[in-house]
């Protein structure tokens, strides 16, 4: 891998991810869900609980930051800031794609540092599924390693990877690779998507692969087709492209609808939600809707550009959202909310 194209790459992302063009906002769905209104709670807001377990981490709330690109050089400061809050508030972070370490094992470097600073954090890895269709399994499981991390993401991109000028649009094989992750992982698998979220036939197709969860990243936030649009040259094909498929994706709400649809199909698989979750009134929403953990990429990236204080600061109003949304529908915990069911679309 070229090294200076890989970093230049990942500081457009960045840069470009800021542009509010390159969100679908509005399109979530979430707009078009109502909680229903308890006029009577008989609960104190000060006993409402959002403690929720990732796996065997006791986190603060299902809230978790969504993996964020790393492996270039101002990716470090912003994982830093993000890792050191994420942990002081017990949020699971999610970590950008470690495709770099693959080529390039000093990249792992960042990982002790980031650990250093943030013993007790829950992190998640994370690898793109084209890159792990072609890596050999040790060698994947090596990043879990080298982060100490509690969880694996691998995520899924196909529209990202066919407008990127330099993608892997390779995909051949990615159910096989995913079982075979799954069978020898010392730790939990997700699938995520990137924001283009997840039909009723894909999930489908996943019961039986023994992922912990599917992260749905629906259409309706980050839009990676638009972000590789704004990087392609111009009049290029894939800068015409990305117009044509800046609606392209099925909404978080949609993809939420459909996972409930497979319940029993997928009861071995927690169902998370991202993808344009703007507030701790969509997380509520989603959790209404079915999903076990809610994250965020976007607005915590701008929350920590801003620096540490004013990331907790976004955080502090997140789960305060979310207490409200849980103390106005009469519930306890987002383990109540989620059985409870209620919500309308409207
Ligand atoms: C991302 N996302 C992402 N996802 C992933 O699995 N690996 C990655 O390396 C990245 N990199 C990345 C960089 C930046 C700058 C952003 C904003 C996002 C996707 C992210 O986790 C999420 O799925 C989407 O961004 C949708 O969520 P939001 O942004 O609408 O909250």
């Amino acid at each position: 891998m070229n090294t200076e194209r890989f970093e230049s790459r990942k500081a457009d992302h960045l840069r470009l991810a800021l542009d509010p063009k390159m969100e679908a906002l509005g399109e979530s769905g979430f707009d078009q869900i109502r909680l229903t209104h308890e006029a009577l709670p008989e609960l104190n807001f000060s006993e409402l609980k959002l403690e929720t377990k990732f796996f065997k981490y006791s986190a603060a709330s299902p809230c978790f930051v969504s993996s964020m690109t790393a492996g270039h050089l101002n990716g470090e400061a912003l994982n830093l800031t993000l890792a050191k809050v994420a942990s002081s508030r017990r949020w699971p972070m999610g970590l950008g794609s470690q495709r770099r370490e693959l080529t390039d094992p000093a990249a792992k470097l960042e990982w002790t540092r980031l650990r250093r600073m943030a013993p007790n954090g829950f992190f998640l890895s994370n690898l793109g599924l084209s890159q792990l269709i072609v890596t050999p399994l040790p060698k994947v499981l090596g990043l879990v390693e080298a982060l100490q991390a509690g969880a694996i993401i691998i995520h899924t991109n196909p529209m990202q990877e066919c407008l990127q000028p330099e993608g892997t649009p390779q995909f051949k094989g990615g159910l096989k690779a995913l079982e075979k992750l799954c069978k020898a992982s010392p730790v939990p698998v997700v699938l995520k998507e990137t924001g283009c979220g997840f039909s009723k036939e894909t999930l489908s197709r996943l019961g039986r692969l023994g992922l912990a969860a599917i992260d749905l990243s629906g259409y309706g936030g980050t839009h990676w087709g638009r972000i590789e649009g704004g990087r392609a040259p111009a009049q290029s094909a894939q800068q015409g492209a990305a117009l044509t498929f800046a609606g392209w994706g099925e909404s978080t709400v949609q993809s939420l609808i459909a996972a409930a649809s497979l319940q029993k199909n997928l009861k071995k698989t927690e169902i998370w939600a991202s993808g344009g979750i703007r507030s701790g009134l969509d997380a509520a929403k989603s959790i209404a809707m079915g999903a076990r953990k809610v994250g965020f990429a976007k607005p915590a990236l701008e929350a920590a550009l801003k620096g540490e204080a004013a990331l907790d600061t976004w955080m502090t109003k997140i789960e305060f959202e979310l207490k409200v949304a849980l103390f106005c529908s009469g519930n306890d915990s987002p383990d109540s909310l989620r059985k409870g069911k209620k919500w309308q679309k409207i």
